[in-house]
């Protein structure tokens, strides 16, 4: 691409683009929401249309690997049968390949999100600058413009994967109990024997000293709780001027752009303590930033919770005065995957695999296992269509990746302690007709320690999700200063 020409994405309608950021989209999970999204995407949206997907890394080398991986699935995508046909029946002209690669464009950035300074200098050049790929990435079958100097116009659906675990080992004493009290299928879906680092902290700032810290001398954040919320939380607040839309540029889909958390079905039976948000003093500080992922994105868009997140979702202030349309906040969960979050020797994770899919065989609707049946909600909640998600009240659930004996997958709401299913009184019992189905029934991998939800506890989920959404905004403006005015 020359400096100053149009993006080859220019050449579809605004509302025939989609442009998807994802974080942490190296491995795991996340490198699997890249592939998924490139399929979903030829498989459902027109001929004409073109994704625009950046994905994030922690280094150079990281995303030349990562673009590639992706690059090699996009060409086995484009060569399927299933593409092909599908694609077939809706040209004119016989169907070519190439013509499906060339609607879709990978780029990659570098982003670390225990850096506070990386994180708001990477915003500012996604919002007023250029990003470009990293040179020299060997050729593969096709060949892909450079992707340099590109400028985003806009982003339709970011999705906050990235995230650590912090655990050092396993309690193998609690597991045996926990395996003779709960059983399998609930020992391997809510563990309560894993072992953190309790309060373990980053500095923030990787290039200066902060402020005074009374104990270290220096001004620090929960390690877990920055990879995992804070970051993300700063990040997507920063980009916001790429996320908000004009009222009435009715050309453009998504009507709001769209913010996808990646919790956990572990944060079931864990209580947020307000006051510790960062989980310092927590001994399961990774159960503890994905409560409050879930608190965060429940509580979002409820009217009482307004007032305290204004702040982070006012839009940026325009010129000519006109208004633009906030964003959208949703939550999404990938079941049980085996990744590297949990460091594991090859031996114990060749029978971690195994025992996962056991459990899947025995009925567990959560153990997705692999990456790819793992990254169904966020894809959902990233390309379906508004009419849809308004439908369903998606704002109102956590989506979660489910799995059938078969490893066919879906998305299936599931129980947030405190809230339910969707914010609803006794709403075990408000199954839809879909919902009825085997493997989206709401009992099926229920958490043994579940209550209905009552009114009182939707009013203290309330109260938390206000006091929560204040810390973030007193924590980020405090921080915000900082940096800025460091
Ligand atoms: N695996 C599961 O069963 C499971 C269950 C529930 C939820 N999840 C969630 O799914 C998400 C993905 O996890 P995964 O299982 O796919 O683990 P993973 O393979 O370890 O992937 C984690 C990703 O996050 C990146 N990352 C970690 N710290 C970062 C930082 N400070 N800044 C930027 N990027 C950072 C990693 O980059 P590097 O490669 O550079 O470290 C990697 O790309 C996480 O949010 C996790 O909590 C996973």
């Amino acid at each position: 691409m020359t400096a100053g020409a149009p993006p080859p994405w220019a050449e579809a309608k605004q509302h025939e683009q989609h442009f998807s950021l994802i974080t942490g989209a190296n491995s795991g999970v996340g490198l699997a929401i890249g592939q998924r999204l490139v399929d979903d995407f030829l498989n459902t949206r027109s001929p004409s249309s073109h994704l625009v997907v950046v994905v994030t890394t922690r280094s150079v080398a990281k995303s030349r690997a990562t673009l590639l991986a992706l690059r090699k699935h996009l060409e086995a995508t484009v060569s399927s049968p299933k593409i092909s046909t599908r694609l077939s029946g809706c040209l004119d002209a016989p169907y070519r390949p190439v013509s499906a690669l060339r609607r879709v464009h990978l780029l990659s950035i570098q982003l670390d999100l225990c850096d506070l300074e990386n994180i708001y200098g990477l915003a500012d050049t996604l919002v007023n600058g250029v990003i470009s790929n990293p040179p020299e990435i060997p050729a593969t079958k096709y060949s892909y413009p450079p992707y340099s100097a590109v400028r985003l116009s806009r982003i339709d659906s970011v999705i906050l994967n990235a995230g650590i675990g912090g655990w050092t080992s396993l309690d193998w004493f609690g597991m045996v109990r926990m395996l003779c009290r709960s059983g399998l299928t609930e020992t391997t879906t809510f563990p309560d024997y894993k072992i953190s680092a309790v309060g373990k902290t980053t500095r923030g700032l990787k290039t200066r000293p902060t402020g005074a810290d009374p104990a270290s001398g220096k001004t620090v954040l929960g390690e877990v709780f920055m990879a995992n919320v804070f970051g993300h939380y700063v990040f997507a607040h920063e980009i916001l001027p790429l996320l908000t839309r004009m009222d009435g540029s009715d050309d453009v889909t998504p009507r709001h752009a769209r913010i996808i958390w990646q919790s956990s079905i572990e944060a079931m039976g864990y209580h947020l303590d307000p006051s510790d948000l960062q989980g310092l003093k927590a001994r399961e500080p990774y159960e503890s930033t994905k409560r409050l992922t879930d608190v965060l994105a429940l509580t979002s868009n409820l009217p009482s919770v307004q007032r305290r997140c204004q702040s982070y979702f006012a839009p940026p202030p325009r010129a000519d005065g006109s208004r633009v349309r906030p964003v959208k906040m949703y939550v999404a969960h990938p079941g049980i995957v085996v990744t590297t979050i949990f460091p594991l020797h090859w031996f114990l994770m060749f029978w971690y695999r195994f025992i996962m899919y056991v459990v899947r065989w025995v009925g567990s609707p959560w153990h997705t296992v692999v990456g790819y049946a793992a990254a169904v909600a966020s894809v959902w909640l990233a390309l379906e269509s508004d009419s849809i998600l308004d439908e369903t009240r998606a704002d109102r659930s956590k989506w979660g990746s489910a799995c059938d004996r078969m490893g066919i997958d879906c998305c299936k709401r599931t129980e947030v302690m405190g809230w339910g299913w969707e914010g609803k009184v006794q709403d075990s019992t408000n199954e839809t007709d879909r919902e009825k189905r085997r493997i989206l029934r709401r009992d099926l991998g229920r958490w043994s320690g579940s209550k209905d939800v009552t009114k009182e506890k939707l009013q203290e989920f309330k109260v938390l999700g206000a006091d929560c959404w204040s810390e973030m905004e007193s924590l980020r403006l405090e921080w915000d200063a900082r940096v800025k005015g460091a």
